[in-house]
This record gives C-alpha cells, sequence and structure tokens, in this order.
C-alpha cells in the first residue's frame, strides 16, 4: 500500500508511513514524555515502529491544520491528546505504520497482512455466526480480525473480547465497509462503521462516522 495522508473530512484525517523512509526525520516535535518513553525502548524494531506512528500522527494533524499535542497513555494502553481535545489512534506492522485522527469522535485503526494461518486463528476471536459468512477464505478472515481490532481500539477498554463481545454483519470481497457491534457488556450496545481497504497482501481498517 502506498504511503498516504488523507484528509477524511474538515474534523478527522489519517496517514500511512514506509517505517523506513522516515527513519532520520526529527522528532522535535514530540512532547518531553513522548521523548523519555521513547528513549526508554530498547528493542530497534520496536523504536522505529514507535517514531514512525508519532510522524504518522504529526502528518494525519498537519493535514488539517492542528498542532501536535503531545499524547499520554491510559490505562488500558489507549493514547489521549495532552490538551483534552480530539481522539487518536495508532498501528504499526512491518515497516509500515498508521495514525488516524478525529477532533470529535473516537476512532480506531488497524493495519495487517493477510495470512493462511489466520483461517485456523478464527475460533480465538469470531463467533460461529461470523465463521458461516467467511467462507474459509484468508483475506475475509483478516478483513474481520482487522475490523474486529479497530472497533477494539476505537472504545479503548481491554476486557473487550474480539469473540464474545464484537460481532460482524456479514460482508464480502466487494464490500469496502464493514459494520459491527460491541454488545454483552455493561455498556448499552454500541454500532461501528469500518472502512477496509485492500492491497496486495496488506489490510488497512479504521472507523468512519
Ligand atoms: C491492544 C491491541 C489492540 C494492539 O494491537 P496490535 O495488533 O498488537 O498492535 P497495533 O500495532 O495494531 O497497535 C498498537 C497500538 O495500539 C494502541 N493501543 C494499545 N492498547 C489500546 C487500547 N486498549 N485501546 C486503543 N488502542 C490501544 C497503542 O497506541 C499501540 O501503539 P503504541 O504502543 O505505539 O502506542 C491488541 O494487542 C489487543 O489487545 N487486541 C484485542 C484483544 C484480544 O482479544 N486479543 C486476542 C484475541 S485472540
Amino acid at each position: 500500500m502506498q504511503a498516504k495522508i488523507e484528509k477524511i473530512s474538515p474534523l478527522s484525517a489519517l496517514a500511512l508511513k514506509n517505517i523506513d523512509d522516515h527513519a532520520d526525520m526529527p522528532i522535535d516535535f514530540l512532547s518531553f514524555r513522548e521523548r523519555l518513553s521513547f528513549a526508554n525502548i530498547g528493542h530497534p524494531e520496536k523504536k522505529k515502529e514507535w517514531k514512525g506512528a508519532r510522524l504518522a500522527i504529526k502528518s494525519a494533524l498537519d493535514a488539517i491544520k492542528l498542532p501536535y499535542p503531545g499524547f499520554y497513555k491510559d490505562e488500558h494502553g489507549k493514547s489521549h491528546p495532552m490538551d483534552g481535545y480530539g481522539n487518536v489512534s495508532l498501528s504499526h506492522t512491518n515497516g509500515l505504520a498508521a495514525a488516524i485522527f478525529h477532533k470529535e469522535m473516537p476512532v480506531g485503526i488497524d493495519l495487517d497482512y493477510i495470512k493462511e494461518k489466520v483461517v485456523r486463528l478464527g475460533p480465538k476471536f469470531l463467533d460461529p455466526q461470523e465463521i458461516d459468512f467467511l467462507d474459509n477464505d484468508p483475506i475475509l478472515y483478516t478483513m474481520a480480525w482487522s475490523a474486529k481490532e479497530s472497533i477494539f481500539k476505537c472504545q479503548g477498554r481491554k476486557g473487550i473480547s474480539l469473540r464474545q463481545n464484537i460481532l460482524l454483519f456479514p460482508f464480502s470481497h466487494l464490500d469496502n465497509v464493514i459494520k459491527g457491534k460491541i454488545y454483552d457488556t455493561d455498556f448499552a450496545d454500541h454500532y461501528y462503521t469500518v472502512k477496509v481497504e485492500r492491497d496486495n497482501d496488506l489490510i488497512l481498517t479504521y472507523t468512519i462516522w
């Protein structure tokens, strides 16, 4: 998938970056706390991914002309802007990093490579109703996995099960939007719409409003 910066609306943008293209970019826009977190990451590949994701948020914010506020993580691992305005979500995988920002609504984003083994893992993250329409197809399974991860990140709380609390409505290869809901939790059911983009063996999903 080509690296890109996309303005989704005046309030929302996403960016996808090739991590290696940006290894030498300065990170002086990061907050003091973020620079400390960065310095504390030991693993070189993890360090590159972390930096790539922050450069992706910076580009997304630039696209809608918002300053970089710095981000902190809550007890669930979800990032929030230090100034309290807006919502962010991040994903990184093998050489790529993605970020989405929305000034008003919660967001979730996820990047995954299509792998045959995802079909074998299906019963761990899918409801039997979903297995019925996914047809043992690794592409559809990866779309389902990624859509559920985006919904999980959008809601942000640990303890939500992909299999038991997130249900996707039937979709096919032709769909570029997947609908789903979070159900059977202490909260009211909540419905989500997830955009899906595929390029060869890569799936990108993100929540839209
Ligand atoms: C937290 C989780 C969504 C991260 O996904 P991942 O595929 O491992 O990694 P990604 O690169 O796509 O995303 C990583 C980013 O997710 C974000 N994240 C972590 N916890 C989060 C949460 N509770 N809510 C929202 N975003 C979160 C972080 O920003 C992280 O990036 P950072 O460490 O650079 O800040 C995932 O590990 C998870 O817990 N999934 C659902 C739980 C589950 O049921 N898993 C097993 C089912 S078989």
